[in-house]
């Protein structure tokens, strides 16, 4: 376990927004998890679980948290632990451990590498395992959820434990786990994914990536999409007519690109501020709501987050 004191939370998010957290506890392998009930008592503060941090807008300033990372994984690469067999309807399966600190694009490479199918649609996602669990990270048609076979979690109740699939519920953007606990970490992944050929697994992954690179900023500070899509719409589309494109405080704005996405402007000289990326979520939501009566649900997640 690294103990961080006073991070920076800015440089640890996509977007680059935030302020400083009370400590950052590194989790890098298994055995920090039994030391962790005794360092949060030590240190105070409620916990935020941090993945690969391309989901998120900080608060500016001092705050109250202390940001725990779910590292195990980042360095090593995924434990391929056995074939599906006929009793199940899995032989052309293969089920990996990943752990949750593993990076979506080395995971990518590796399963192109190894050609096994099922990961495509995240091509271009820059987060972690972890997070892309808790997200249910998905495009193109895809999503981590059906890929998931068992989880290794912790939670302050129950410490560390394996689930199997009937513990938790996946719906759009969201991981929901069955058993009551104040919060939860994800510390690793089993996922069953399809026997293909690395040819076949890379074609299908360039084609999202050009895809992705084509109609998203994929080279700014942003955190994703900013607003889930209503049913039935997209909420990019929605924005982009009510005009939002553009749309700028201080050195954050709407891209011209995809109106659904909000920009931390690189080459601006000021930092921009979680107030102004605020005011600018609110304005949207204020102009979808008056033009086409339809609520938008934000995706991305605020910290802190102290209920
Ligand atoms: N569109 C516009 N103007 C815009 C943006 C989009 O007219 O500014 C139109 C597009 O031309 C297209 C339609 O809206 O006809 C849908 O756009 P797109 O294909 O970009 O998909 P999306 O619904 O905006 C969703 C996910 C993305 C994911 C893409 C590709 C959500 C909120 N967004 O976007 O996920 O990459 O599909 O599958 O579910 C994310 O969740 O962070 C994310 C980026």
């Amino acid at each position: 376990m690294i103990l961080v004191d006073r991070p920076a939370l800015a440089p640890l998010t996509t977007l680059r927004l935030g302020g400083n957290a009370i400590a950052e506890v590194r989790l890098e392998r298994m055995e920090d998890i039994l030391i962790l009930p005794e360092t949060l008592k030590r240190l105070g503060g409620f916990p935020h679980i941090l993945g690969g941090g391309s989901n998120l807008l900080i608060q500016d300033g001092e705050l109250p948290i202390v940001v725990l990372r779910p590292l195990m994984g980042t360095h090593d690469e995924p434990k391929v632990l056995r074939q599906g067999d006929a009793d199940e309807g899995m032989t052309d399966r293969i089920f990996l451990r990943v752990g949750a600190g593993m990076r979506i694009p080395h995971l990518l490479n590796w399963c192109i590498r190894h050609g096994l199918a099922g990961l495509e649609g995240l091509a271009g996602i820059p987060g972690r395992m972890g997070g892309a669990i808790a997200m249910n990270a998905g495009a193109y048609g895809c999503s981590i959820a059906p890929l998931v076979r068992s989880l290794t979690v912790f939670t302050p109740e129950r410490g560390t434990h394996i689930l199997s699939p009937e513990e938790w519920e996946f719906t759009y953007r969201r991981f929901i786990l069955r058993e009551k606990s104040s919060w939860f970490i994800i510390l690793s992944a089993v996922l069953a994914l399809c026997v293909s050929t690395p040819e076949k697994v890379r074609a299908v992954y360039k084609k999202n990536f050009l895809c992705k690179k084509a109609c998203q900023p994929v080279h700014e500070y942003t955190a994703g999409c900013v607003f889930k899509n209503p049913e039935g719409y997209s909420a990019g589309r929605l924005l982009d007519i009510a005009g939002m494109k553009g749309v700028r405080r201080g050195s954050l704005f709407f891209s011209h690109m995809h109106a659904n996405f909000l920009v931390h402007d690189k080459h601006s000289r000021t930092k921009g501020t979680y107030e102004d990326a605020l005011e600018l979520l609110e304005m949207a939501q204020t102009r979808v709501k008056e033009q086409f009566g339809i609520p938008l649900e934000k995706e991305v997640r605020l910290w802190p987050c102290l209920s």
